[in-house]
């Protein structure tokens, strides 16, 4: 295993080593204290050749990032945010589009093994308690490269409290400590993430896929619900979320237009922000 840190470690890096059981997630790590944001700094370190598997981890960050530009709440010596730079044979990125299920799927079994919480997934990549997040996902392909390279980006809110988030957040997340009434050892989360991540990206060829995704439509808290999906800033439909496919696209079936006399159809959603109607709450507003 190769670290490198700028300084005095917030994680037990050597009984992170210890409890590793992967081939290459993990293996290799860059620890800061304090980064603007691990996705950035990952994307940089794959473009000068790092290698598949490395671990950027900070114990905290300045501009963490969520998805569609959100910033991600990353305060230091509290939560998890790492970074991980996959490079895919070409074999597995034929699967890319599955890539954010999976990693959501790693992060709800590491939650369970952790804490025993079972976790729901909001399609595609949101993990939550109840109807609150609790981790988010953001994956980044690195452009410009001969490989197919993805970094994966996890935030788990572990030991801080849901009243210390920005205001317009508070009553959306939930925290690992506030659902199991006691501190989280992140740096045991993080081991078994890794573990967990490597488990699944391993599932990313024709014969375990299915398995992946009977995995990922058991705990998908999207599936059966009345959503609301927003194509873009202009294009928002409503409907029926009827199926996960292959590719991890959401199959939505739209509610009849009144009077039109058509049949109702069925839109394959490969990138949105989906709102669950029957909680109204839209867990995917914080990162
Ligand atoms: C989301 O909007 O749900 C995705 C949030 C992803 C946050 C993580 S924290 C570690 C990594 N670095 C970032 O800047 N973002 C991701």
């Amino acid at each position: 295993m190769s670290i490198s840190s700028t300084s005095a470690s917030a994680y037990d890096l050597q009984a992170f080593q210890t409890n590793l059981r992967t081939a290459a997630i993990g293996r290799t790590i860059h620890y800061k204290a304090s980064i603007a944001s691990t996705n950035t700094t990952a994307i940089a370190l794959a473009q000068e050749g790092a290698c598949h598997g490395t671990l950027v981890l900070a114990d905290a960050q300045t501009a963490g990032r969520g998805r569609r530009g959100r910033h991600w709440y990353s305060p230091p010596g509290r939560n998890v945010y790492c970074s991980i730079i996959l490079r895919l044979p070409a074999a597995q990125s034929s699967h890319l589009t599955i890539i954010p299920l999976a990693s959501a799927l790693a992060a709800a079994d590491a939650i369970a093994d952790t804490t025993a919480i079972q976790c729901r997934l909001k399609w595609p990549n949101d993990v939550l308690i109840g109807d609150k997040k609790v981790a988010g996902i953001l994956c980044e392909s690195v452009a410009g490269q001969p490989d197919t390279i993805v970094v994966v980006g996890i935030g788990i809110n572990a030991n801080s409290r849901p009243e210390q988030f920005p205001d317009d957040l508070s009553a959306s997340v939930t925290t690992l400590i506030a659902a199991r009434g006691s501190a989280i050892d992140r740096t045991s989360l993080l081991s078994i993430l890794m573990n967990r991540l490597e488990e699944r990206i391993n599932q990313l060829s024709p014969e375990t896929l299915p398995m992946l995704l009977k995995a990922y439509r058991t705990r998908c808290a999207t599936l059966g619900q009345p959503v609301r999906v927003a194509l873009s800033e202009t294009d928002v439909i409503e409907g029926v979320a009827e199926a996960i496919g292959g590719d991890g696209s959401l199959q939505v079936r739209r509610h009849a237009q009144p009077g039109s006399g058509r049949p109702t159809r069925v839109v394959e959603v490969r990138s949105a922000d989906i709102v669950h109607l029957r909680t109204m709450t839209d867990a995917g507003s914080m990162g």
